[in-house]
């Protein structure tokens, strides 16, 4: 069989540890060497060269929480797994992980079974699931092995959404103690679920109905309470855990104390609405707020400065997007007359490279390595996927992303191309952007347009999980 080579030469290459001007061969699939001077080797003559000279070569994004195609609260989020991961690509991502959630009442095998079909032959990029628990009893205990063996290696359980998603604490523990046995990691949506309900009614019974109250509802208390609760489960079960969508000091306290105090391993990922946007959002006129309905909320500008500060300092690991978009016209709207009936969630699939490469590097919060780190190897290594994914070394994937530093945009609905009728960061400056990215060594971005046919991205099967170091065994 011919076999495909490219040399992708004298572009910036970054990756978590290294920072150079140089080349990066590509057979077929793979990356097979990476050098300050790869041109003066004896190369095959059908080889493919691209002047790179001027764009940074980084890893492809590893996204490890998104939700698409997903039935909640009444209505789907908007993107299927065609269109989100489209807008994905365009941003510099080239594998999600995103959540198969189980139904109250049925088997593990039944979500997955569904997640499998939702993105085949649609996902333009290659994507894993995190099993999401509802419904944890004898019977689905026994399908766990079976899940892990698929490649599914990570669990999600919601502490929030009563009567819907949440677990409670006993299946909780359980689960990570299971998990533990078998090698998965259990990650968590940490809020209070009692507090929340009972101020949601209060507002409610008061009228006071407006996209503001959701966020008063769900507290940053609550947050550092649940994530407490999280952490101890995880210390007494004696396996780490991994907290999405940390939002705030509150919760943000628990972590560093376990790291630190208990020297106990926990994980945490938050997102760039928690870095960017701030609570006074929900106070635009009108319903206007309901942009930014999630769960957790957007909290205070000083939270944003501790996120950046722990991101710096190695407290939390990972930036995801937690994209779930709703359209404004149609869906958001079910909550008119109720905070409580607005579908949670918000786009941001294609901006998390070019935001935090904006507001991260070049405002000076992050360095280069850290920025590739926190979006690509960390995830892939603490959900089982690296060296595959989210590096430029021998024997990995060859998902590379060209940028070019000095791209100037402004985020607009009008040029991006995720399925929803707003975005999150609308009027947002970017510097730099994705040029063209491979995937598994094909073009899958080229001159910023998608070439690639749906159906290209396959189904990553993720190895399990292992503690030592805290992360995933390469
Ligand atoms: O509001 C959010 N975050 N919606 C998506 C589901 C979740 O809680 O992650
Ligand atoms: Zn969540
Ligand atoms: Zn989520």
């Amino acid at each position: 069989m011919k076999r495909n080579f490219k040399l992708l030469c004298g572009g910036r290459v970054i990756t978590a540890t290294e920072d150079f001007i140089g080349d990066v061969l590509i057979e077929d699939s793979q990356v097979v060497a990476l050098g300050k001077d790869l041109k003066s080797l004896e190369l095959p003559a059908n080889m493919e060269q691209v002047n790179a000279q001027g764009l940074y070569v980084f890893p492809g994004g590893v996204d490890c929480h998104t939700h698409l195609d997903l039935p909640f609260m009444g209505t789907s989020s908007s993107d299927d797994f065609e269109t989100g991961t489209i807008a994905a690509l365009s941003g510099g991502t080239t594998s999600i992980i995103d959540f198969a959630i189980q139904e109250q009442k049925r088997s593990f095998a039944e979500a997955l079974n569904q997640w499998h079909e939702k993105a085949r032959g649609k996902a333009t990029i290659d994507y894993a699931f995190h099993l999401a628990v509802t419904d944890f009893n004898e019977k689905t205990e026994q399908e766990l092995p079976g899940v892990i063996d698929s490649g599914v290696t990570s669990i999600k359980c919601f502490m929030a959404y009563k009567g819907a998603l949440m677990v409670d604490d006993g299946q909780l523990f359980r689960l990570m103690q299971k998990a533990k046995a078998l090698g998965a990691l259990v990650t968590l949506h940490a809020e209070h679920a009692e507090l929340i309900e009972t101020l949601v009614a209060q507002f409610l019974k008061d009228k006071k109905t407006a996209p503001l109250y959701h966020e008063l509802a769900h507290t940053a208390i609550g947050e550092g309470e649940a994530t407490h609760r999280a952490i101890a489960l995880s210390r007494a079960a004696g396996h780490p855990t991994y907290i999405v969508h940390l939002t705030c000091n509150e919760a943000l306290h628990h972590v560093k104390d376990s790291l630190t105090r208990h020297q106990h391993p926990v994980f945490s990922e938050t997102c760039p609405q928690y870095l960017l946007l701030d609570r006074s959002y929900y106070e635009r006129s009108g319903f206007e707020g309901a942009k930014w309905v999630m769960s957790p909320p957007l909290r205070t500008k000083d939270d944003q400065k501790a996120l950046w500060a722990a991101l710096r300092d190695g407290f939390i690991q990972t930036i995801a997007t937690d994209h779930c978009p709703f359209n404004f016209s149609g869906q958001k709207d079910m909550g008119k007359e109720s905070f409580a009936k607005i579908p949670n969630g918000a786009p941001g699939i294609e901006n998390r490279m070019n935001l935090m490469f904006t507001y991260g590097v070049l405002e000076n919060r992050i360095s280069l390595n850290r920025f590739v780190e926190i979006l690509c190897t960390n995830p892939a290594r603490i959900f089982g996927m690296y060296p595959k994914k989210g590096t430029i070394a021998p024997g990995s994937d060859a998902d590379i992303v060209l940028f070019d530093p000095a791209a100037e945009n402004i985020i607009s609905v009008k040029t991006s191309k995720h399925r929803c009728d707003y975005s999150a960061f609308e009027g947002f400056k970017t510097i730099g952007e994705p040029v063209h990215v491979l995937s598994r060594g094909e073009w899958v971005l080229k001159d910023k347009k998608v070439v690639v046919p749906r159906g290209y991205g396959q189904f990553i099967k993720r190895k399990r999980f292992k503690p030592p170091g805290g992360f995933a065994e390469a």
